[in-house]
């Protein structure tokens, strides 16, 4: 198959162009406008794979979209393309419509036009909102997303819905907790409390820390991605996560600890606005229906994503250089108690 990548230079695109590269036969271009988010350092060694190439575009841009679909005759695309991080969009919601809905949209009609046989929309489980103290999200839990991530993110759920209602067209979504593991950009909880504590600074935890996320190993929502592509059903919604929940605070000291640094790093600090508390998967429907099994246990990745933050030093160095320090200081430096990273 000549599948299109959307978003493969960034966290779980790029593990997932490497998972495609590592078997099959499959052709696999990569389509990424490289934003602060991308980085071609995340796909080193593939270059000279010649079943890969990188395409530099932007899913806004309809004449690029169309182009690349047309030249590398493409037949699946899997739309990981998005502006991803929640506390960015409370920031500028505006980057956030216009590249996760009407990007979307776009890649939606030039890929029915082009008649690309699967498309798979790489969706969150924000788009279900928070939960309470009980309960697990279900793919026909109401839609009620709260920060203008999740809430573009539904958007495009929709719209994909729509295109499926409406024209037949073999949309697949899936909807998976939070990810952790190599290559996440450390803006995120993970990454970012690794590096810090690395360098000895303060961990910025929100709030009272007990906001609680379902952790999944990249790996493993790539395999599910990957099964949904070839097996799903189209217009199937699947639910993917780690039946791993936990509060942030204890996955702190956990890292902390892992780390041999002290707990007195960590520091609360002014909460997110809107701050869903719960996040919590019910994944039997893509278990039963398609076999998927998370494979690796929260101890044992954690332990992976640890050892590849301390291998690749230079990796998160780099970012956390230059523009990165100004966002810093912008995000955290009103919030008390952290300072620069
Ligand atoms: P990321 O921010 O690490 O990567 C996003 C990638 O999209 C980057 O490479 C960026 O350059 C590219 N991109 C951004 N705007 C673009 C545009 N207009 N045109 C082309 N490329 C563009 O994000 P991630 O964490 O890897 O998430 C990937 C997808 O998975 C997103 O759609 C996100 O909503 C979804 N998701 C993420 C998680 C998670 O825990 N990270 C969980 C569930 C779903
Ligand atoms: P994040 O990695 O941004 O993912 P999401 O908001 O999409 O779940 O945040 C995960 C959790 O960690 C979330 O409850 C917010 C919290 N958090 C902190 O406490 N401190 C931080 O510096 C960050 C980035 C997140």
């Amino acid at each position: 198959m000549n599948i299109l990548v959307t978003g493969g230079a960034g966290f779980i695109g790029a593990n997932y162009v490497r998972l495609l590269l590592a078997g099959g036969e499959d052709r696999v271009v990569n389509f990424d406008l490289l934003t602060y988010a991308g980085n071609l350092e995340n796909l080193a060694g593939c270059e000279d794979n010649p079943r890969y190439r990188f395409v530099r575009g932007d899913v806004r841009d309809r004449a690029a979209v169309r182009a690349v679909l047309a030249d590398e005759k493409i037949e699946a695309v899997v739309h990981f393309a998005a502006e991803s991080h929640v506390d960015r969009s409370v920031e500028g919601p505006e980057v956030f419509v216009l590249t996760n809905v009407l990007g979307t949209e776009i890649l939606l009609e030039e890929s029915r036009a082009a008649g690309v046989e699967r498309f798979v929309m790489v969706s969150t489980d924000e788009v279900y909102g928070s939960l309470g103290r009980e309960g697990l999200f279900v793919e026909t839990t109401p839609l009620a997303p709260n920060s203008p991530y999740a809430a573009s993110k539904a958007a495009a759920d929709l719209m994909c819905r729509s295109f499926f209602k409406t024209f037949n067209f073999p949309v697949l979504t899936t909807r998976c907790s939070n990810n952790y593991g190599p290559y996440q950009f450390p803006e995120k909880l993970i990454p970012l409390m690794i590096a810090n504590a690395l360098e000895d600074k303060p961990l910025p935890v929100y709030g009272d820390g007990r906001n609680v996320r379902d952790w999944l190993y990249v790996q493993d929502h790539c395999t599910a991605i990957d099964l949904v592509l070839r097996r799903g059903r189209p217009g199937g919604i699947y639910n993917i996560g780690g039946c791993n929940e936990m509060q942030n605070i204890t996955l702190v000291e956990m890292l902390v600890d892992r780390l041999g640094k002290s707990r007195d790093l960590i520091t609360f600090v002014k909460d997110r606005p809107g701050h869903d508390q719960r996040y919590a998967i019910d994944a039997s429907l893509i278990s039963s229906e398609l076999g998927w099994q998370p494979s690796v246990d929260f101890a044992a990745g954690l332990a992976r994503t640890v050892d590849w933050y301390l291998a690749n030093r230079d990796w998160w160095e780099k970012i956390r250089s230059g523009a990165y320090m100004e966002y810093y200081a912008k995000m955290y430096g009103d919030r008390g108690g952290a300072t620069g990273p």
